[in-house]
């Protein structure tokens, strides 16, 4: 399984390199590359050089970046191509309730065919195919890991295309004019920011005077206590295993979009919306058994450890296959915890617009 595009230098240092350029440099984009054990060490480097260096904007994006390199093939499989958690309905299917929650997105923007609109962190193109299909808008893919871009790519052209497409970028610095869209949503992406100021400020910029947005971010809710070990002992390994260092509260995430310069016209938590059988986190536990949900669920996750270990000994899977496996159960396993604990949600939804 080769984990993105081009062949690189097995023997080069990605992080440190490229943390050695000038500190007013642009903020990189971590390009997809080399074999999946390259992009497994990376990530791994990359992550104690991100908590460590001191230069989390640049070290940070590449991390993750590595992090999906790893991680979007066991996601392609388990999820499909929309990477997002959805408040579900009694009875109701995780794909149903993306497709529902896409849609509730496109009708609170009020999107339509002549909406010009940024879709921030766009995975493999999931969410913007089908809110492009629901409301006609014409929607640019943002996204900085090349191989998640070209899936998405491969994706869009099958379903049609439309006006819609994907910019390879880094959502800290994106290299567009000001003002190009006319409204913005997330599933799910700005959990990964090493500076949500900078992600918002720069969504901003990007916004026409009113432009909308839509936010659909992970948080910790207010039943979180630092003071207690247990919820600590959760985010960390929440945090550890998602490459989603220093989840905000509810509140403070709301407050950074405040702060960028956007009226806050309602935020609410959607897994509280979930009817009470179907919590968000049900899509990655065993009372979810059907034949789609197979490789999110506790058995299906040991029985892809199981495989491919034994694929990895016998070279039909790439080395490090079965170690990032262990790295996923450990981040489903923490999502579980916390849903049930009711201290982290995925779903908070902030609906803002651009003061003028
Ligand atoms: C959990 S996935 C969600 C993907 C997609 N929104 C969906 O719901 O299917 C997070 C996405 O954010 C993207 N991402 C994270 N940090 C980013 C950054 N600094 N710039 C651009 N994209 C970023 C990742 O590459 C990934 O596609």
């Amino acid at each position: 399984m080769a984990a993105g595009g081009s062949t690189v230098n097995k023997h080069r240092e990605p992080g440190r390199r490229r943390l050695g350029e000038a500190p007013n440099s642009r903020v990189v984009v971590a390009n997809s590359g080399g074999s999946f054990q390259d992009a497994l060490d990376d990530f791994l480097e990359l992550r104690s050089v991100a908590a460590s260096s001191g230069d989390a904007l640049h070290a940070q994006p590449q991390m993750v970046s590595r992090f999906y390199d790893v991680v979007t093939k066991f996601y392609e499989h388990a999820w499909g191509k929309s990477f997002h958690f959805a408040p579900r309905q009694s009875g109701e299917n995780l794909h149903d309730a993306q497709r529902r929650q896409e849609a509730d997105v496109a009708e609170i923007l009020g999107l339509g065919p002549s909406s010009n609109v940024l879709d921030i962190g766009c995975g493999v193109g999931g969410p913007l195919i089908n809110i492009a299909k629901c409301s006609g808008a014409s929607i640019t893919g943002l996204n900085f890991n090349a191989y998640q871009i070209e899936r998405g790519w491969k994706a869009l052209r099958k379903a049609g295309g439309g006006g819609s497409s994907f910019l390879l970028a880094n959502y800290l610095d994106v290299p567009l004019a000001d003002g190009c869209f006319d409204a913005a949503y997330s599933f799910e992406a700005i959990c990964h920011a090493p500076d949500r100021n900078r992600c918002l400020a720069e969504i901003r910029r990007l916004l026409k005077p009113g432009g909308q947005i839509a936010l659909t971010e992970w948080a910790l809710t207010s039943r979180f206590d630092e003071q207690n070990s247990a919820h600590r002992g959760i985010r960390d390994r929440i945090e550890f295993g998602n490459a989603t260092p220093d989840l905000p509260t509810t509140s403070e995430f709301e407050a950074v979009v405040e702060t960028a310069g956007f009226e806050v016209h309602s935020s609410r938590d959607l897994a509280v919306e979930s009817d009470p059988d179907f919590p968000w986190y049900r899509a990655l536990q065993g009372r979810d058994v059907s034949l789609a949900s197979l490789a999110r669920i506790p058995a299906g996750r040991w029985l892809t450890g199981k495989a491919t270990a034994l694929f990895e000994r016998l070279r039909v899977a790439p080395a490090g296959t079965s170690e990032a496996s262990r790295v996923l159960n450990i981040a489903a396993d923490a999502l579980v915890e916390g849903g049930e604990a009711g201290i982290f949600t995925p779903c908070f939804l902030v609906h803002a617009s651009k003061s003028r």
